[in-house]
């Protein structure tokens, strides 16, 4: 097949990932992007096949049968909950790639058509130390955020004395490596690059604290896809150009969207431990240890649900502990089937990843026009009579709202505390991910259900249908 034909097929492909991306952003139409990406993956397979310069498929082949093996089983295995490590851990090797793809261009540059050894083409020397500054500061970035998150380290923030001018000097030493690597060619300079940037990456993760690592996995998935695109300039490759700037650009994007969600400021999180965390002291439970909740059953919640008018659920983090979803779906249907009108209320970074919580009630065959984003439903909940929160905490805290030094200050909340009852269920009075006591335990109007989500609904459910 001739190189035009196979770009007018990568060209396609590029088509078919743009529509995917679209259809991402919504839940309605997430099955359809779905498909499309899938659909641009394999014509992008069978460009890449078709080209006059592939010289061994059984090489190819065998990677992606061994490739394909190993994504589908982690896939297969790993619990919705830990999705934001496993993001971590790709994204750490696609950084690795990109270091490891320009030293092989940079040691073999005829096998690039770069040019010959000690005569690389100048714009290649470019990309080249571009492509392993971003690939390896994502590299070890991304190890950290997967250690992190899969709690193999600390999530505090690990402040190193003088951390800002240490990053400050790396990032001189990165650029000064960079600009004698394009001008001598020299392999040394290529490596201090290289290693410079690795410590970079460690660096500017270690200070983010927890509550921030999703906004970084988000911003690291950003890099990585700018890695990409480096790597497609040294391999001659416009898909992966143009894919590597598509997921560079959405990643960013995203991060955006996560900062303004959860009021972070996105330049304090990219540069790493600028951000307020270190200045919070964790001081949940200490004031309330005294003051007393009041407490309900299963029986009393179903009770009160069973004879309202409007019901309103907020699920959190702590309904995908539980998999509590098929049975709140359950027990919502038994109350839409009594006459309540039955809504979900969405919270933005409820959970732990974006649109966590709308792939769960997806998962339980929610209809998408009961779930309502934070902007749609807050305004109804003076007009609600229960509020039924499900493993949700910090994103219904008013302390966002009314205490400065909170962490979680000027964060937009689900203002749950204005519908005429308020059922919380979780398992102890514990603070929720940023570690904050909940004013709204102690509430009159507030009804703890204790225990495990899943199990709490389950005895809802069965004492409805009593
Ligand atoms: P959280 O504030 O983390 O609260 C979750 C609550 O669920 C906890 O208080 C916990 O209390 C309860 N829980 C845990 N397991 C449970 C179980 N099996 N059954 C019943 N309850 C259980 O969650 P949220 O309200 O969804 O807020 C999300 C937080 O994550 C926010 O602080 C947000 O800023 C942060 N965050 C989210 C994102 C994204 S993109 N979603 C990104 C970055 C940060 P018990 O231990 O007492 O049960």
């Amino acid at each position: 097949m001739s190189e035009n034909f196979s770009a007018f097929l990568y060209l396609t492909a590029a088509v078919f990932f743009i529509l995917a991306l679209r259809g991402l952003s919504s839940a309605k139409t997430s099955i359809k992007g779905n498909v499309f990406g899938i659909i641009g993956m394999g014509v992008a397979i069978v460009a890449a096949f078709a080209m006059p310069k592939v010289s061994s498929y059984a090489l190819t082949i065998t990677g992606i049968i061994v490739g394909g093996a190993i994504g589908a089983l982690v896939a297969k295995k790993i619990d919705m909950t830990a999705l934001p490590q496993l993001v971590a851990a790709f994204h750490s090797l696609v950084g690795l790639a990109a270091v490891l793809v320009a030293a092989g261009a940079m040691s073999a540059p005829i096998s690039f058509k770069i040019g010959t050894l000690g005569h690389i083409m100048r714009g290649s020397l470019v990309e080249i130390g571009l492509g392993t500054a971003i690939g390896a500061v994502t590299f070890t970035g991304s190890v950290v955020a997967f250690l992190k998150l899969q709690g193999l380290i600390g999530s505090k923030p690990l402040m190193l004395p003088n951390r800002h001018l240490i990053n400050v000097s790396l990032g001189a030493l990165i650029l000064f490596a960079l600009v004698l690597f394009v001008f001598t060619e020299g392999h040394f300079f290529f490596w201090v690059l290289a290693s410079a940037s690795f410590a970079l990456g460690l660096l500017m993760i270690l200070p983010v604290g927890g509550a921030d690592m999703p906004v970084i996995v988000s911003m690291l998935n950003s890099y990585s896809g700018w890695a990409a695109s480096g790597i497609g300039f040294t391999l001659n490759n416009t898909l992966l150009i143009v894919t590597g700037a598509l997921v560079g650009a959405s990643g960013a994007i995203l991060s955006y969207i996560m900062c303004k969600a959860m009021n972070r400021s996105i330049i304090n999180v990219i540069v790493g431990g600028f951000g307020n965390s270190d200045a919070f002291e964790d001081k949940a439970g200490s004031a309330d240890e005294q003051r007393s909740v009041k407490q309900g059953s299963p029986e009393d919640a179903a009770f009160v649900m069973k004879n309202c008018s409007s019901l309103v659920i907020v699920p959190g983090y702590g309904m995908a502990v539980a998999q509590a979803q098929h049975a709140l779906r359950e027990m919502c249907n038994i109350l839409k089937n009594n006459g309540v009108k039955v809504r979900y209320a969405i919270h933005p970074v409820a959970g732990r990843m974006p649109g966590h919580m709308n792939v769960l009630l997806a998962e339980a065959n929610v209809p998408y026009d009961d779930v309502l984003e934070l902007e749609d439903i807050n305004r109804d909940f003076p007009s609600t009579d229960v509020a039924f929160v499900i493993g949700a905490n910090d994103v219904t805290n008013p302390a966002a709202k009314n205490n400065p030094q909170s962490p979680i200050y000027g964060m937009p909340i689900l203002e749950v505390e204005q519908a005429k009852t308020v059922f919380f269920i979780k398992r102890s009075m514990a603070a929720g991910y940023a570690g904050i006591d909940n004013e709204l335990f102690f509430r009159d109007n507030t009804m703890m259900l204790f225990g495990d989500a899943k199990k709490v609904t389950e005895e809802i459910v069965k004492a409805l249908e009593s």
